[in-house]
């Protein structure tokens, strides 16, 4: 099987998701933190956005050499180098699409992962940040799952590589 990289809005299901398609399945953002010995928020507050978005485009380059099964932190796509990395590589792109909605509830109650990008932003502005993003999302996806309302098993289901 190809490298198989799952993307989508934060909340998404995308760990989740690729947990259930692999036992060996690798979370960028985990590879990040372990590598930088903090958390995410942490590194936002002390060296800001830009350097971890440098990163998380290093780690992405290094980890489709090697693993199947990647889940990657919902602003990938931001990067225009990890949108043409990704179309241009041989590897499935999984679209995880959900409605803002259920994705904003789901970042609200999650109370393990502290995600800066959500804190700092008003639920408006949020909503803004994922309707730029859809369309970024939409251009690399090889393939689109609709997830809302739906179970992470039923999404496995639907995933045909
Ligand atoms: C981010 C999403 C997070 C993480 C970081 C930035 C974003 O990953 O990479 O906090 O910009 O959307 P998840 O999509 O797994 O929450």
């Amino acid at each position: 099987m190809k490298p198989t990289f799952l993307i989508g809005f934060m909340g998404s299901g995308k760990t989740t998701i690729a947990q259930l398609l692999a036992d060996d399945f690798v979370d960028l953002d985990t590879v990040i933190v372990d590598k930088i010995g903090m958390s995410i928020s942490d590194f936002f507050e002390t060296f800001g956005e830009a350097k971890f978005r440098e990163l998380e485009t290093e780690t992405l380059k290094n980890l489709s050499k090697t693993n199947q099964i990647i889940s990657t932190g919902g602003g990938i796509v931001m990067s225009e180098e990890n949108r043409r990395f990704l179309k241009d590589a041989d590897v499935n792109v999984i679209y995880l699409e959900g409605d803002f909605d259920e994705l904003y509830e789901r970042i609200l109650a999650d109370k393990e992962n502290i995600r800066p990008v959500a804190m700092s932003h008003t639920r408006e502005a949020l909503f803004d940040i994922y309707q730029h993003r859809v369309d970024l999302y939409d251009s690399i996806a090889t393939h689109k799952i609709h997830v809302t309302g739906k179970t992470p098993e039923e999404i496995v289901k639907e995933i045909q590589l």
